[in-house]
């Protein structure tokens, strides 16, 4: 540092370079002003100016206790050169996809839950009580959890009427590894598995990736239109299609499993979004008509948290041992021992249901909120299709394709995300839109249809 004639410039360059190596963690904190100043025998003032100017680059930012914290940047000097890899037929079958960790100011689009209605207590002391069991010399079996597979299949049989033995059930991180894995255990490159149109993207692209071929159903007002096809699977959303909100009706159902029987195929029930039901009886999962054809798929993501990463299949006997085969090979060990016990304890509590009672109350509010807002704010615009569960609407677009697309652009620039429902159209896309609440408050939800019902009258 003798080469700088000053304090300032010394300190300056000298804690730039420590930030640049990255050998600072993101977040650390920075000595107090006054704490290096003394250190370092320089005045204050010095520390201050040099830790704005270390702002100005966006190497340190302040916490609210005006504490200063790194932030990290890699240096383009440790960027390894690139090198040309051979990558895998697999890899080239991947879609690039843009990934959004924080929600946006008012993102109708986002599938997130409320941080507010979080049970925070009782799963802090689920947590705590897994924790006295928790042995980390041991892992736990790839299936999951025992505990958690019994409290699942007591779940199911109660609230869903399945018959279902706690062997059937294998945890799974977020019920989209069950959907990957599946499509590997079932499908032969080449071969066809049926999916609904629109659906969601992510069965789609597990379709493709284990070198399926996929087989487009068309969807309408009483769910999939079921057809004699050729294929080795079916994946439908029957409580609620995703995105249309549909309910799958029974005669559909019934042809849906005679289809199975006959082509000796696999259903797939995704049912990941029946838990909140505002209005009339659950309906009878696809499960209990014919329980040696489905599997049954469902997820904590949209009852508790989407970072929990915990879902489960309930899989016929003859494909236990496969699935959990499969697991094995992407994960030796399972990953969160520790939240599934805790989370069957709060199952085996009674403290999940009664979550699931008072959340559902809460997004029923939220949701009559929307349905109402949405009448008289964008009635000329929208048309939203009647569902008695779940936790977004689905909205079609009565004008052009093109006009909306420009009202999406200005309501993005107003920072207002509607849930863009372009990419789980895989054909034929009608125009239309998604909505979710129950991540938002009642004022954003006020706020965001208010905003888009200004910009829909200027355009
Ligand atoms: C229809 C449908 N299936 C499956 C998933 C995957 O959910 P997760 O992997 O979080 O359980 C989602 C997520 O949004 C979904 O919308």
């Amino acid at each position: 540092l003798k080469r700088y004639s000053r304090k300032q410039d010394a300190l300056y360059h000298g804690m730039r370079e420590a930030l640049e190596s990255g050998a600072l963690a993101q977040d650390e904190k920075l000595p107090s002003s006054r704490a290096l100043a003394a250190q370092l025998g320089i005045a204050r003032g010095t520390v201050v100016l040099v830790y704005e100017m270390l702002e100005s680059d966006g190497l340190i930012g302040f916490a609210r206790c005006k504490r200063a914290l790194v932030k990290q940047k890699v240096d383009a000097r440790f960027k390894t050169a690139a090198v040309p890899f051979h990558l895998s037929a697999w890899a080239g079958r991947l879609a690039a996809r843009e990934e959004i960790l924080a929600p946006r100011r008012i993102d109708f689009g986002a599938g997130y839950t409320d941080r507010a209605l979080f049970p925070e207590r009782d799963w802090r002391s689920a947590l705590h009580r897994a924790m006295r069991s928790f042995d980390p010399g041991r892992a736990a079996p790839i299936a999951g959890v025992d505990a958690l597979r019994l409290a699942v299949a007591s779940h199911v049989v109660r609230r869903r009427g399945m018959r279902v033995h706690p062997d059937q059930v294998v945890i799974v991180n977020g019920s989209i590894q069950a959907i990957a894995i599946l499509c590997h255990l079932l499908l032969n490159p080449g071969e066809s598995a049926v999916i609904e149109n629109p659906g969601y993207r992510g069965i789609y692209d597990s379709v493709r990736l284990a070198g399926g071929s996929p087989l487009l159903g068309p969807v309408d007002e009483s769910g999939i239109q079921v057809e004699d096809w050729k294929a080795r699977m079916c994946f439908v959303t029957p409580a609620r299609q995703f995105p249309t909100g549909a309910a799958l009706s029974n005669d559909r159902r019934a042809h849906l499993v005679r289809w199975a029987e006959k082509r000796r195929a696999v259903i797939i029930e995704d049912d990941y979004d029946s838990e909140f039901r505002r209005r009339g009886r659950p309906l009878e999962p696809m499960h209990c008509l014919a329980p040696a054809h489905v599997v049954h798929v469902g997820t904590f993501s949209r009852t508790l948290a989407v970072g929990l990463r915990l879902g489960y299949a309930i899989l016929p006997q003859n494909l236990v041992e496969p699935f959990i085969c499969a697991k094995r090979t992407f994960e030796t060990h399972p990953a969160g021992a520790l939240e599934q016990t805790a989370l069957a304890w709060l199952m085996k509590s009674g403290a999940y249901e009664r979550h699931l009672r008072r959340a559902g109350r809460h997004y029923a509010r939220r949701h009559d909120l929307l349905h109402g807002l949405i009448a008289r704010q964008l009635k000329d615009a929208l048309e939203i299709a009647e569902s008695e569960t779940g936790l977004h609407a689905f909205a079609r677009w009565k004008k052009s394709a093109k006009m909306l697309s420009v009202f999406e652009g200005r309501c993005r620039e107003a920072g207002i995300y509607p849930g863009f429902t372009r990419r789980h159209y895989f054909q034929r896309y009608a125009p239309s839109m998604l909505f979710s609440v129950a991540h938002l408050t009642e004022s954003l939800i006020e706020e965001g249809i208010g905003t888009m019902g200004r910009i829909f009258r200027s355009l």
